[in-house]
């Protein structure tokens, strides 16, 4: 199936199965197993026998996708708790797709591995074991592995944590990384960082383009997909992929009803509650607030701060971030290292995993 014009950024997640082992403190899993048990009329879900996507319905579901849109492999599990992980990522690259992997290399073989060296593997983003334990991830299985990915060919590798990780994988991985900032979720656990609730119309930054069209979706097991990543309640199901078409599912009554809340006053919807929402009555009010102090977004210090903020966060500079550093670099009052030392210090530097240095 062809892309249409404009999918370069969109990405769609697999969750491959419901029921994650690996247990992390910061992990709403109880939600998404519950809810998942709920909505097919289950037996409790138990961590030992988490229900699995077949490899059947994978393929029917992905054939499905424009070949433009990434597809991920994350979300409401470890994805490779299910065994046919690898074969899936297989099969969609070698039909022409572009992959992500978020993974803590739990369930992950040496099979995997050899598979993983011959995909189009477009980011892979290693959640590392951390010495608190906030992640249950066995550490001999997990760093065999990683030296064999370290050692092998594969390219965008990126590495995160969730705590202070041990000198054996720093060994491994040539660099020290730090604890990642915990977000609770929209709202789905009580540990991690509050978002405070937004008033007013709201546009999800979750894709560059900022438009509340093409939110990243995620398909669970039984082909039922639902909003995004934060929906780990389930509360939003746009259709089953496995009957609807990929464009059904953002012409969906559910879609069309969440984005009609974000652009209403106050009308209550998951989003308000994420950190990924802004708000269009505070994006207006800054932009007032460049005409007011004379900022050209053309301006050399502007595309300057720009460059700086793309390569460290990956992200051009936010209106609240050019207000703050364009007058004191106008007014002579910090230069562009003391920028960069700022950015380096901030959570959000943090928290963006961390190329390996071997790839
Ligand atoms: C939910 S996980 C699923 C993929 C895989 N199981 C893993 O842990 O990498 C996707 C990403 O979310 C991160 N994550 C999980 N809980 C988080 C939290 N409370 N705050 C911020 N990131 C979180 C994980 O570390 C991982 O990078
Ligand atoms: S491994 Fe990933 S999906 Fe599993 S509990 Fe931890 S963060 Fe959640």
């Amino acid at each position: 199936m062809d892309g249409f014009e404009g999918d370069e950024h969109k990405s769609i997640d697999f969750t491959t199965n419901i029921g994650c082992r690996v247990h992390c403190k910061f992990c709403p899993q109880d939600v998404s197993m519950s809810k998942y048990a709920m909505k097919n009329e289950l037996e409790q879900i138990k961590f030992s026998n988490p229900v699995l996507m077949s490899y059947t319905m994978f393929v029917k579901m992905i054939k499905k996708i424009p070949k433009n849109v990434s597809i991920r492999f994350s979300n409401f599990s470890e994805p490779f708790l299910n065994p046919e992980c690898g074969k899936m990522m297989e099969f969609a690259s070698d039909n022409g797709y572009k992959l992500e992997l978020f993974s803590t290399l739990v369930g992950m073989t040496s099979a995997d591995v050899e598979i993983l060296k011959k995909i189009n593997l477009k980011k892979f983003v290693i959640h590392l074991a951390d010495n608190e334990k906030y992640a249950k991830i066995p550490l001999t299985q997990h760093n065999e592995i990683l030296k064999k990915i370290i050692s092998s060919s594969i390219q965008n590798v990126f590495f995160m944590s969730m705590g202070t990780i041990s000198d054996e994988t720093k060994n491994i991985i040539g660099m020290d990384v730090k604890p990642s900032v915990m977000v609770d979720w929209a709202g789905h656990i009580d540990v991690g960082q509050k978002t405070k609730r937004i008033s007013g119309p709201i546009l999800c930054s979750m894709n560059p383009s900022r438009k509340n069209e093409d939110i990243p979706p995620i398909v669970l097991p039984n082909g039922d997909t639902v909003l995004c990543c934060k929906d780990w309640s389930m509360e939003y199901t746009l259709g089953n992929l496995t009957t609807c078409s990929y464009q059904d599912l953002f012409e969906s009554k559910t879609y069309k009803d969440v984005a009609r809340k974000m652009s209403s006053e106050n009308e209550d919807v998951l989003c308000r509650n994420c950190e990924l929402a802004v708000s269009v009555d505070d994006q207006n009010k800054l932009q007032k607030q460049y005409a007011e102090l004379k900022i050209d977004l053309n301006d050399e210090i502007s595309l300057k701060l720009d460059k700086i903020y793309l390569k460290y966060l990956n992200r051009k500079i936010d209106p609240e971030g050019l207000i703050f550093f364009h007058k004191q670099i106008k007014n002579e009052q910090i230069d562009y290292e003391t920028v960069k030392k700022h950015i380096m210090d901030s959570p959000e530097y943090t928290s963006i995993p961390k190329k390996s240095i071997t790839t």
